[in-house]
């Protein structure tokens, strides 16, 4: 009977600069689901934020046309309105109706809106079941800065960084670049603190790329990063599981640049993949220990990746940062470390729905009123 299956909305797109490769883990996601056991929902969110459902979807988010025959979706925050909602226009204005119920929605989003804790609040607030990290899992992994003090505080070695705000670099540029050099010797990483796929981020080996990097950083966000330039080996570990969360075997990107450019991740397909990663017993314990007390530490549920920079001259381990929603398609990164460490991606998938359900009920055992 359709409705003893479990009720899944696969949320993708987008507002970030990763929509498109949201919707290539969405295609792959979906690829995976099991009909018999599965009832799938997708709803696709636009470049500008609109929430939509209708026919093959994914298949018109994904072509060049423009989308047409779809009807407008929302989540309410009231739990008393739990489920999915479409909104058709009428001629006495715009009726609302359920359309379905939803026990678990997958929020295959990467970035802002997405992967930082804003959708996760409004699924904390509506009392669904959602795959992944909370608000706050979400929005620490997801500040660069944040981040770096929150490993700090927990003896998880970390690169020497600074942050400068946009006002800062608009208004003493000197002075920024005066505690800039006095960081580490070039070169100097600039990013902003809140963004992926290494879009804004430059390598700078000299003071007029640090000045460059820091006036493109402070296009994307308002507070930024300069940072020590580590001679870096790039070894990514996959974290699974809520309260007692496990390790996969490491690998190592081998990028097709001078760094792991948004080029070389999405554009150059010369960066390789090595599963496993080719380091001594040691490193990989290493590398799985402090993922797990990384994950541990910003409340991490469900999944993340956990990308680390092996420092090729003096052997140093950083952690470098956690992604809460990896890239998910079958020839990602986090999906093929689990495949070579004996789950399936079809297997992960099901995993991951297990857990938002578990964290759920979890939730609801935590009394909100108190009750003398
Ligand atoms: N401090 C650093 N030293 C050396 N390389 C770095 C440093 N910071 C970033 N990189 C390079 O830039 C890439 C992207 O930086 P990262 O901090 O992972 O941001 P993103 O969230 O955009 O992936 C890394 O994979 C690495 O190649
Ligand atoms: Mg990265």
């Amino acid at each position: 009977m359709t409705d003893q299956k479990i009720k899944v909305g696969v949320l993708f797109g987008g507002r970030s600069g990763e929509h498109e490769i949201s919707l290539l883990s969405a295609r792959s996601i979906l690829s995976v689901m099991d009909p018999e056991k599965f009832d799938v929902i997708q709803i696709g969110i636009t470049h500008d934020g609109s929430w939509l459902v209708g026919e093959d979807l994914l298949n018109q988010f994904s072509s060049e046309e423009k989308l047409n025959s779809l009807t407008t979706a929302m989540i309410f925050p009231d739990p008393e309105r739990s489920g999915l909602y479409v909104i058709h226009p009428s001629e006495e204005g715009e009726i609302i109706k359920q359309l379905s119920r939803l026990d678990v929605v997958f929020p295959i989003l990467h970035g802002t809106y997405g992967e930082d804790g804003t959708i996760q609040g409004l699924l904390e607030l509506a009392e669904i079941a959602y795959v992944g990290a909370g608000v706050l899992g979400s929005s620490v992994g997801m500040d660069k800065g944040v981040f770096r003090d929150v490993m700090r505080a927990n003896e998880i070695p970390q690169v020497e960084t600074i942050i400068v705000t946009r006002n800062e670099v608009e208004q003493s540029m000197g002075d920024v670049i005066e505690r800039a050099e006095a960081l580490a010797p070039y070169p100097l990483f600039t990013k902003p603190a809140n963004l992926g796929s290494s879009v804004g981020i430059t390598k700078c080996v000299n003071r007029s790329d640090l000045m460059e990097g820091l006036l493109d950083a402070a296009r994307y966000d308002r507070r930024l990063l300069v940072e020590k330039g580590i001679n870096a080996r790039e070894i990514e570990v996959s974290v699974l599981g809520n309260d007692d969360p496990i390790a996969s075997v490491p690998g190592e990107v081998i990028p097709a640049a001078d760094f792991y450019s948004y080029e070389a991740k999405y554009i150059d397909d010369r960066s390789e993949l090595l599963i496993p990663a080719p380091v001594p017993f040691e490193v990989t314990q290493q590398v799985r220990n402090l993922a797990v007390r990384a994950y541990r530490a910003v409340d991490c549920a469900g999944m993340a990746r956990v990308d680390f920079l092996l420092d090729k001259d003096s052997g140093e381990l950083f952690l470098n940062e956690m992604n809460t929603i990896p890239g998910f398609t079958k020839i990602s990164m986090y999906p093929k470390l689990w495949e070579a460490s004996g789950l399936s991606y079809e297997e992960l998938v099901t995993r991951l729905l297990e857990l938002a359900i578990e964290r759920r009920s979890e939730r609801d055992r935590t009394e909100w009123r108190y009750q003398r």
